[in-house]
């Protein structure tokens, strides 16, 4: 590695999050690994780590993550989640890639492609996200019907997404109804997998009694949005008052709490590139900041190029928070009081800064911190002792 910047991800922690997850949540048999954007970020190969922890299928968004994928796993079943542009067929069905059929349109053009091969697909519905998948039983029911007559395609699942999914939500159960009513006029049961939920809906909703899979993406990668279980008065209050608004607003049963046990995977370092003294008044930066006291300005090869602001506030370096100044598209600068040798190591997010601290001054969330971290930046997988570097 040149550039000094490299995230750690830890594989064994991905192991045991989907453990956990399928120790806690057994009712699925069907248990995808949502790994769309390089794994959130944390890098494809950790696909190898989720099927070990026991996901049996994949999902990805484009036909180049599927085939990514393929580099590191070439039997696990994997959905791509976007319809793909059947001028692909031939790398669709050579790398077994399951498609989505998201319209009738989509379904037409799928019968005048010459399969060279068999290939399973999964219907998608749109219950109420109105970003894909069919809007009315009539073309589902035609589309299901058009694609049963063909030898060389398996109508293998059939989903839905959930636009939210949150307690005490009742378009949760629109959602749900929705579904059972644009999909009344096939035969549901005749479908072998059928999976509406993501993260938030396996730990904060009851099982949906016809869903046998569940698409999980964030709490794969330790972040599962929700409480510990608390038995206190005030948390037995809360939970009242949960019951009195799910029978007010007529919705099904939710929760905040779960007791979890999940650890995040991804930390990311740097170390200090150059390091200058600084006077009282100096200014640094673009923005001219102005410094108050006689000090060093340490400068690592980190910036917003990398997904890493000045927003982040502070860096570890030792046994210390050192704040940042001043950031740039390659750099930071970050004030030190005494001096810093030139190579020593940085933490940016990891045990001292970890990333719900890193989100909250940064006012993002998971999903958008994680995959704002470019692939600029290095990947160290580590997992048994063994380290890879990965340049994606
Ligand atoms: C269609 C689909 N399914 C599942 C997921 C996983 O969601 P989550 O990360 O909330 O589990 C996503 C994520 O955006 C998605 O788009």
């Amino acid at each position: 590695m040149q550039r000094k910047t490299y995230a750690k991800i830890d594989g064994e922690a991905l192991t045991k999050n989907v453990e956990e997850i399928r120790r806690k949540y057994p009712m699925y048999t069907y248990y995808f690994g949502v790994v769309k954007n390089n794994a959130y970020h944390h890098g494809m190969k950790c696909v190898l780590d989720l099927k070990k922890g026991g996901i049996n299928y994949f999902a990805v968004s484009s036909l180049e993550e599927a085939l990514l994928l393929r580099k590191y796993d070439s039997e696990t079943p994997v959905l791509c989640l976007e319809p793909i542009d059947l001028e692909f067929i031939d790398d669709i069905i050579n790398n077994n890639v399951t498609i989505t059929v998201e319209s009738l349109d989509y379904t037409e053009k799928l019968l005048e492609s010459t399969l060279y091969g068999s290939i399973k697909v999964h219907l998608k519905v749109d219950s109420g996200m109105h970003r894909l998948g069919f809007t009315n039983k009539e073309d589902l029911k035609k589309a299901y019907d058009l694609l049963n007559q063909q030898n060389k395609i398996e109508i293998e699942g059939i989903y839905s997404h959930f636009a939210t999914s949150g307690v005490v939500d009742p378009y949760y159960d629109e959602q749900v109804a929705s579904f059972l009513d644009i999909t009344s006029l096939i035969d549901l049961k005749s479908i072998p997998i059928v999976h509406l939920g993501r993260s938030l809906s396996l730990v904060q909703h009851e099982k949906i009694p016809f869903c046998n899979g569940i698409r999980l993406g964030i709490i794969l990668y330790g972040f599962a949005q929700s409480i510990k279980p608390d038995r206190s008065f005030k948390g037995r209050l809360r939970e009242v008052k949960r019951g009195y608004l799910q029978k007010k607003y007529h919705c099904s049963k939710t929760t905040l709490e779960n007791d979890l046990d999940l650890q995040t995977a991804f930390s990311l370092y740097t170390e200090v590139m150059s390091v200058r003294r600084v006077s009282e008044n100096d200014t640094v930066g673009y923005t001219k900041k102005r410094i108050k006291n006689d000090g060093y300005i340490l400068t690592l090869p980190v910036g917003y190029a990398d997904g890493v602001t000045s927003d982040f506030k502070s860096v570890w370096i030792g046994n210390n928070y050192y704040p940042i100044i001043a950031d740039s598209m390659d750099m930071l600068m970050v004030f030190a009081s005494e001096p810093v040798h030139v190579g020593t190591t940085v933490e940016i997010i990891g045990k001292h800064l970890p990333i719900h601290l890193v989100c909250s001054r940064t006012h993002k969330n998971a999903y958008h911190l994680l995959n704002d971290i470019s692939n600029r930046v290095v990947r160290v997988h580590v997992k048994d002792k063994e380290q890879e570097e990965i340049y994606y």
